[in-house]
């Protein structure tokens, strides 16, 4: 795995000055204190080819890599895709190359269709990006939105080899697309059931979402745990989608996952979006926290609204 943050950060004392806020409020609300913003010349790919520039230095390798998917909501351009941009930026000729658009849970959909490609031999070696510059399609005017969202990127190589263990113990994706108009960011279409937003702003109703990830992501773990046969205690390590420090806490609540296994990427990072996982979980598996044999809970939630869970034996 490999990450990136942009250089600029953007403390709540800063929003303070922008919008009416302060600190403890966001802290104690979100449980974030700052988040990075990207340059105005800094977009998705080049966030994401930072990461991979990361994992290389790690050494990580891409020599048997023939499939890209890149993971965002917040893309250069329509197309060509961020992961063909990824794909040249890197001299990969010979190799497939996607994006998958599902918001929050999108690195979570990536990986699901990266493991579906490595486990039918249909790819060796995929190479999976999760990249977000969320700041470009923030309003600086929302307080209740853009306290929330930062810039970042992280990948990840998935691949199956022969020998390999069985990883995967339970996994779950859902979707409630009747709620669409909770959490949406316009493009070509600049209205959503009824709501007008021609602005291309990231816009959400924080209370709805909050409620429907509480609710519908402790279903859904609870569900994985049963059909693995395992307990919450045996969960070693929780990432989720790092929306809310509270959100999490409540889910941990819900399901008896102790916080303490929570991983998040939150304090620092904000809210990133698709990038949020790999930012959390990148740290942990490179100092060793995150070890082979681990079960390692990962549960991705956010605008569609979609879901997308994995209970996984760490290998
Ligand atoms: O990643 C995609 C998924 N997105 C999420 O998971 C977001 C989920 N939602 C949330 O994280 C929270 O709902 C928020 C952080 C967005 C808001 O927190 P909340 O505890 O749900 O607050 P609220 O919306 O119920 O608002 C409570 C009060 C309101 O004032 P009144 O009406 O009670 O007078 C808001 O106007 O807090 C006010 N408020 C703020 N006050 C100070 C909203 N934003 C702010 C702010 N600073 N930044």
């Amino acid at each position: 795995m490999g990450t990136y943050v942009p250089e600029k950060r953007l403390t709540n004392d800063d929003l303070a000055r922008m919008v009416d806020t302060d600190d403890a409020w966001i802290v104690r609300r979100t449980g974030i204190r700052e988040r990075r913003i990207a340059a105005a010349t800094e977009y998705t790919s080049d966030l994401c080819l930072a990461a991979v520039r990361d994992m290389e230095r790690r050494g990580g390798r891409l020599d048997e890599v023939d499939y890209v998917i890149a993971c965002t909501s917040t893309p250069d351009y329509a197309f060509p895709s961020v992961a063909a941009r990824i794909a040249n930026g890197l001299g990969l000729r010979d190799v497939g190359a996607v994006d998958v658009s599902a918001a929050c849970a999108g690195f979570m959909f990536g990986l699901d269709l990266a493991d579906a490609l490595v486990t039918s031999g249909r790819a060796r070696r995929v190479l999976l990006a999760g990249g977000e510059t969320m700041s470009k399609v923030m309003d600086y005017r929302d307080r209740a939105t853009c306290i929330l969202f930062g810039d970042g990127a992280g990948v990840a190589l998935v691949d199956a080899p022969d020998d390999a263990p069985q990883t995967l113990l339970a996994r779950r994706a859902a979707t409630d697309g009747a709620h669409g108009k909770e959490l949406f960011l316009t493009s070509l279409r600049g209205e959503i059931d009824g709501i007008v937003e021609p602005q291309r702003y990231l816009r959400q109703n924080g209370r709805a979402v909050y409620e429907w990830a509480v609710v519908t992501v402790s279903a859904g773990i609870a569900e994985m745990l049963d059909v693995a046969g395992l307990r919450a205690s045996d969960v070693d390590w929780f990432v989720p989608h790092s929306a809310n420090a509270r959100i999490i806490e409540s889910i941990c609540k819900h399901t008896g996952i102790p916080v303490e296994r929570a991983l998040t990427s939150l304090e620092w990072c904000g809210n990133t979006s698709t990038a949020s996982i790999p930012l959390a979980l990148a740290p942990a598996v490179h100092d060793g926290r995150v070890r082979r044999g681990d079960v390692v809970l990962l549960y991705g939630f956010g605008g569609g609204l979609v879901e997308n869970g994995m209970l996984l034996r760490w290998s």
